[in-house]
């Protein structure tokens, strides 16, 4: 990618647009049909590690993160390998148990991010393994991991990241299907993971031709002081995720919970002028995310939907094309980044350099 504008106003609609082809880079080259596996040269981690590996644990910072809790979930579903994800921030300071059996991967858009740079070099002094899955190449954190990952997003100037999240989720989608595939995922099972990957792009391009829909749901839910995201297991990321876009991008205060915590308190929040976003994919957590609708509704809460088909109880939905169940979060979040830029443009906020954001966290 150039930074040339292309047409766009900014950069952040010029990288939600270079998803389809950022997500078709990193697919390139990697995929063994042979074996229904992948390739990731630079892993440095051969088949005899893998399988030695008990435990994942993945540390990033905001979106990062959140691309790493999908990227957990990922790994545990298709590896069967327990796998969580926290923030580098907090990780560093609380005196890990540093465990040797235990995978740890960083992850980072500019690999420069110093809280994941300290926390990398931290387990490295304690003789952890540690993998980068980084998009800058040559970067600090590619350069003290002992292997890892390139997502290949291109260069990403907004600083509210939108592509390289996804080319980071894809990138995990990858890793947990290259686990799987030392271990016990099947063939038949690798080689649907690896036909939902490859189906990605034109789904994506899907879904940004419905530009002008999003445009217009953005107009209906601008005057919102408070917004509500809400999923269920894996499309519960997608809402923090979402959240945080529009939080940076618009400075509406939005809140991200489980789905299924919202009854331990958050719905005391519920009323129209607090508008939540659902995360309902067709999944086996279907008519639980239903019946979380029908709470908000019942408390004449205002519901816009991203889902797989309309949702009778909420006011909007954004109909998201189906893919394989455990690569559905890729999607998912792609027109809530949408919708914030358009919230932010009806806003006039300054897109690509929110107030008080910088692009790379330098400094702790
Ligand atoms: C994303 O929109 C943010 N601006 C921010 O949360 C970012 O993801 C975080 O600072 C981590 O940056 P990194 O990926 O470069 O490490």
């Amino acid at each position: 990618e150039s930074y040339d504008m292309g047409g766009h106003d900014t950069y952040m609609h010029k990288e939600i647009h270079e998803q389809a082809d950022a997500v078709d880079r990193a697919l390139r080259g990697r995929i063994d049909d042979r074996f229904s596996t992948v390739h990731l040269g630079g892993l440095n981690l051969d088949a005899r590690d893998a399988r030695a590996v008990r435990r994942v644990k993945i540390l990033g910072c905001g979106t990062s993160y959140h691309a790493g809790q999908i990227g957990a979930q990922m790994i545990e579903e298709l590896a069967r390998i327990p796998a969580d994800a926290e923030p580098a921030s907090e990780f560093r300071y609380r005196n890990p148990v540093v465990d040797p059996d235990t995978l740890y991967i960083a992850v980072s858009q500019s690999g420069e991010t110093y809280d994941v740079l300290a926390a990398v070099q931290e387990l490295k002094r304690k003789g952890a393994r540690v993998l980068g899955l980084v998009n800058v190449v040559g970067s600090a954190i590619a350069r003290e991991t002992d292997g890892g990952i390139y997502v290949h997003a291109g260069p990403e100037v907004c600083v509210v990241s939108t592509k390289c999240f996804t080319n980071m989720v894809v990138s995990f989608g990858l890793l947990a299907l290259h686990l799987g595939r030392t271990r016990d995922l099947s063939v038949a099972d690798g080689k649907r993971i690896i036909a939902g990957l490859r189906k990605l792009p034109e789904q994506i391009a899907e879904i940004l031709a419905n530009e002008a829909e999003i445009e217009k749901l953005a107009g209906e839910y601008a005057d919102a002081k408070s917004m509500m995201f809400i999923g269920r297991v894996r499309g519960y990321p997608v809402a923090r995720e979402a959240s945080l876009k529009l939080k940076e991008v618009s400075y509406i205060h939005a809140e991200a919970y489980p789905a299924s915590e919202l009854k331990h308190g958050p719905l005391a929040l519920i009323e129209p002028a607090m508008p939540t976003v659902a995360i309902v994919p067709d999944d086996d957590l279907l008519e639980k995310n239903r019946a979380a609708l029908e709470e908000i509704k019942a408390r004449s809460g205002r519901i816009l939907a991203v889902a797989h088909q309309v949702q009778e109880k909420a006011d909007h939905t954004i109909v998201v094309p189906k893919n394989e169940d455990e690569l559905d979060p890729i999607l998912m979040g792609i027109p809530l980044q949408l919708l914030a830029y358009y919230t932010a443009k009806a806003m006039g906020r300054d897109i690509d350099k929110p107030r008080n954001l910088a692009k790379s966290v330098t400094v702790e």
